[in-house]
Parts: structure tokens; C-alpha cells; sequence
């Protein structure tokens, strides 16, 4: 039986204050396009994913891979999560050599016969599989550079979240689904910190039998209530991706004050979700008539 592809990725959940939006939508909307490439000639979930990942991971605009927030120490440690819809998965956390975290996590899972690499490890398991070894200041920006040296020496984080991690969820011809995410962390982290994107069930999800969903926003605050299987779990019965991922963030809502949170999320019946509780989450899906479309902020995406 052939399932129609549905396709949607997010530039992740935050602020995006003093941004331009037209650049970050363009941003969205080229890595959806280069996903529906794939799909819509019949590839796989999974090429589809990681390719729209890898154009987000080397958009200077998104928080992954190169333009990741760095940490207290001026560095990158980018954590990424591969959820395949048979349930298994490969993630990578505090990798700091790569350029495609995604692309690493992926290996992970077709690779090894592991789920989680981190650190130095995950960087020489990259360099054993083939995966060219960058220095970590490939991956940071100008203008990252330049903030950082800015708020040396400050004792304080920068406040808020920023912009925010970077994600795919993609339903292919065949039926099958896939969640890929990828990210820097969040703005001045500490060393070694490891937010929800990584971890199964909290950062992304997928499950051929419901569906998939890729989470951004505070790591905190999802991996606490392991968001995205709780969004997807919420599909049981023939319940739609959008008022799943609703009810997924106003139960977080119910339980801490502040969850800023997004989630994006596609279900085997083809629906689409997006919500988030923060000021903007940049969004590009693929619409019924094979459109790619964008948008910033909630306005009644797939309602
Ligand atoms: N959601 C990405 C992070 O908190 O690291």
C-alpha cells in the first residue's frame, strides 16, 4: 500500500527577537523543500529528515551545528537524536567536532549496535565511521564569536532562549516515519550540560504505529514530562496531530509556569501539528497540494 508523504520542520521554539524574518523563514522553507525532493519521488523518511536537518545544521540563522549557541567556555557541544519509527534510535550528545550532529546520530543507529554516543567518544566513533573531524570554531559564527567575547568574564547567562533547536518529521511512501533533531544547546549552557534533544521520548519520537514529533524549546522543562511521547501517545484512538500537540503543551502548561516549549508532529493518518508557548517557532510544512509553506508564529496551523 502507498501512504501519501507528509513533511514538516521547525527552526525551533524562542524568542527570535531582532531577527529578520524573511531570511528565517527562507531558511525553513529551503530545508522543507529539499525534504519534499526526497518524499515526493518516493525516498525515505530518513533521507528526507536528515537532509532538511543538515541544510538547518549549516544555516548560520538556526541553533545547530554551524551558528550553535556556545557554551560558558566559548565552545560547541551539540546534541542530536535520530528517532526511527520502528522504534529504535541513535543520538549523540556534547559532540563537538562534527559538522552534522543529525547525521552522526543516524550512523549511531544504522551503524552500531548502540543508541547514545557523547563527547570525545561519539567525536572518534564519527572519525571510525568515515565522518571528517572539524575544530570546534567551524561551527561558530561571527556573530556568536563576537557575543561571547562581548559577556567574557560576565558571571550571568544570556536571558531567555533565543532563537532554538532545529527538526524534521517526515512520513514517507511506504508508511513509514522518522523524527530528526538537532541543536546546540541553549545560549552561554554550561559545560558538559545535555538538554531533551538527545533523549528518546523527550527531544523527538516516532512510531509507525501513531506517529512522530520533534520537540525545542527549554530541554528542562521537556525532559521532565518526556513531551514528544507524550504528544504522540496522545494520537491513540485516531486523535489528529494538531490537537495532540495542543493538549501535549497545555498539560504542560498545567503543570510549570513557564514551560516555553514547541513541538511539531505528524500522524500515520497524515495529520499535521505545530504548537508552541513561546513568542515564535519558524515553521515549513508541505501542504495537500504539495506546497511548501511557512510561518513564524501560531495561527491556526492545521486547526
Ligand atoms: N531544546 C534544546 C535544549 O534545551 O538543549
Amino acid at each position: 500500500m502507498t501512504t501519501s508523504p507528509r513533511f514538516i520542520v521547525h527552526g525551533g521554539a524562542g524568542e527570535w527577537l531582532n531577527f529578520d524574518e524573511d531570511q528565517v523563514l527562507a531558511g525553513v522553507r529551503a530545508a522543507a523543500q529539499a525534504g519534499w525532493d526526497i518524499l515526493k519521488v518516493g525516498g525515505s523518511a530518513g533521507d528526507a529528515c536528515e537532509k532538511a536537518t543538515n541544510i538547518l545544521e549549516d544555516h548560520p540563522l538556526f541553533d545547530a551545528g554551524y551558528g550553535s549557541f556556545v557554551n560558558s567556555e566559548g565552545e560547541v557541544e551539540m546534541d542530536a537524536l535520530f528517532a526511527d519509527g520502528s522504534i529504535r534510535y541513535g543520538a549523540v550528545a556534547a559532540v563537538r567536532r562534527v559538522r552534522y550532529a543529525i547525521s552522526l546520530a543516524r550512523l549511531v543507529l544504522t551503524k552500531t549496535d548502540n543508541c547514545f554516543f557523547v563527547g570525545d567518544g561519539a567525536d572518534q566513533l564519527a572519525a571510525s565511521l568515515g565522518v571528517p573531524l572539524i575544530p570546534n570554531i567551524d561551527l561558530v559564527t561571527e556573530k556568536e564569536y563576537a557575543l561571547f567575547r562581548e559577556r567574557e568574564g560576565q558571571r550571568a547567562p544570556r536571558p531567555g532562549l533565543g532563537t532554538g533547536t532545529v527538526g524534521a518529521v517526515a512520513l514517507d511512501q511506504s508508511g513509514h516515519m522518522v523524527s530528526a533533531t538537532s541543536t546546540g544547546g541553549i545560549p552561554d549552557k554550561k559545560k558538559g550540560r545535555v538538554g531533551d534533544t538527545p533523549i528518546f521520548g523527550a527531544g523527538g519520537y516516532a512510531d509507525d504505529v501513531l506517529g512522530g514529533a520533534s520537540a525545542t524549546g527549554k530541554g528542562e522543562n521537556i525532559m521532565r514530562f518526556f513531551l514528544c511521547k507524550l504528544a504522540v501517545d496522545g494520537m491513540r484512538g485516531g486523535t489528529p496531530a494538531q490537537t495532540a500537540a495542543r493538549a501535549a503543551l497545555n498539560f504542560l502548561a498545567t503543570r510549570i509556569p513557564e514551560p516555553n516549549v514547541g513541538i511539531i508532529m505528524v500522524g500515520v493518518d497524515g495529520s499535521l501539528g505545530a504548537m508552541h508557548s513561546t513568542a515564535a517557532m519558524p515553521i515549513a510544512w508541505v501542504d495537500a497540494g504539495g506546497e511548501v509553506q511557512a510561518a513564524m508564529r501560531y495561527q491556526g496551523w492545521f486547526d
